[in-house]
């Protein structure tokens, strides 16, 4: 992936926590290999060049968009309540197609969302995630900063011509076999994931914390077990993804999820018209 390598160099390496993995291991990481819809979705993800960057001002938005998403807790301290950066789960600066991908997203919204039961603005869904996924606070809907993140994700999407063709939206989603078995995931953890992330999910200098206070909140979409799974099977191990099974994906999320987290206090104002997932953790 050769625009990501460039995008590295080219806005400073030293800001990316995701380009110091290398580059056969991103090659894999978004290799359309075992997932039947991705070929095609391959074909359609085309992120803008990094020259085309503006050296005006809208450029400098830019550019501060993009530090504020792979460097939140330098950027946006004051909004951020846990140590989690938006890039953790966005992975790649938003340039993932397999991890919630910013690329197209300025075409999508202002969109309906049914856990608020309203339209939602970009700028006001990139707040649910300081809320939700930081366990932080919502930036002034005037701030500078999330003005440049908006410009970002504008940045991202400008080949994407319509909001239909975002193929790549979101995370894959797979199905278990069986119901997901947290015994088992507990082991498989121990075996695949703390080496990385520790054994008690704390996060060490190689990986951002799963549970525990200083991760994402009970009010994130990575606390519900469909979406943690398909996210862990698409692309963890860092760098290894696609190499556990759907079941073991579902066993080793719903382990992860079991465990405790930050409350999110606003939970009860969620899904208010319905609509709310099976998963959904409360
Ligand atoms: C080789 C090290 C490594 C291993 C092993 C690993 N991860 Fe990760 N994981 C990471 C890194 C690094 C990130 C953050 C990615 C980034 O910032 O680019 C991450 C991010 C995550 C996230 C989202 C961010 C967060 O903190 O919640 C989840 C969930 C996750 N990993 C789950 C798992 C699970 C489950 C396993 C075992 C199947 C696993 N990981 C194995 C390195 C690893
Ligand atoms: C703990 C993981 C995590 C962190 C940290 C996180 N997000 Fe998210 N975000 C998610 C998940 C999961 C989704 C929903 C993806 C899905 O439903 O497939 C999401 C959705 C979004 C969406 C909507 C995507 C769409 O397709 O409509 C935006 C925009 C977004 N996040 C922006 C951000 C920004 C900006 C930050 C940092 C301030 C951030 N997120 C931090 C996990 C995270």
């Amino acid at each position: 992936m050769h625009y990501r390598m460039t995008l590295c160099a080219f806005l400073g390496a030293g800001l990316l926590g995701g380009c110091l993995v290398s580059e056969s291991a991103r090659d894999r990481d978004v290799r359309p290999l075992s997932h039947g819809s991705l070929p095609s979705l391959h074909a359609a993800f085309i992120p803008p060049s990094p020259e085309t960057i503006p050296g005006d001002q809208r450029g400098e938005a830019i550019r501060l968009g993009f530090k504020v998403i792979v460097d939140t807790q330098e950027y946006a301290q004051a909004y951020v309540g846990n140590v989690l950066t938006c890039t953790n789960c966005h992975l790649d600066g938003g340039l993932n197609p397999s991890a919630a991908s910013f690329v197209g997203l300025s075409l999508v919204y202002p969109e309906y969302q049914a856990r608020a039961a309203r339209d939602m603005s970009l700028a006001e869904r990139i707040n649910e995630c300081f809320i939700r996924n930081l366990n932080g606070k919502a930036l002034p809907p005037d701030s500078e900063k999330l003005e440049a993140v908006v410009a970002y994700i504008g940045w991202l999407s400008q080949n994407v011509s319509h909001a239909r063709h975002i193929s790549w939206r979101g995370i894959p989603r797979i199905a278990p076999s069986r119901p997901p078995d947290a015994g088992q995931g507990r082991q498989l953890f121990a075996t695949k994931c703390a080496f990385c992330h520790g054994t008690e999910g704390q996060g060490t200098m190689a990986a951002p914390p799963l549970w525990g206070p200083t991760s994402f909140s009970r009010g994130s979409e990575m606390a519900r077990v469909g979406v943690a799974a398909a996210f862990i099977k698409a692309n963890m191990p860092r760098g290894w993804g696609w190499a556990l099974t759907d079941d073991e994906a579902f066993d080793v999320a719903a382990y992860v999820v079991s465990q405790p987290r930050p409350d999110f206090p606003g939970k009860k104002y969620d899904w208010p018209k319905g609509g709310k997932p099976a998963d959904a953790p409360y």
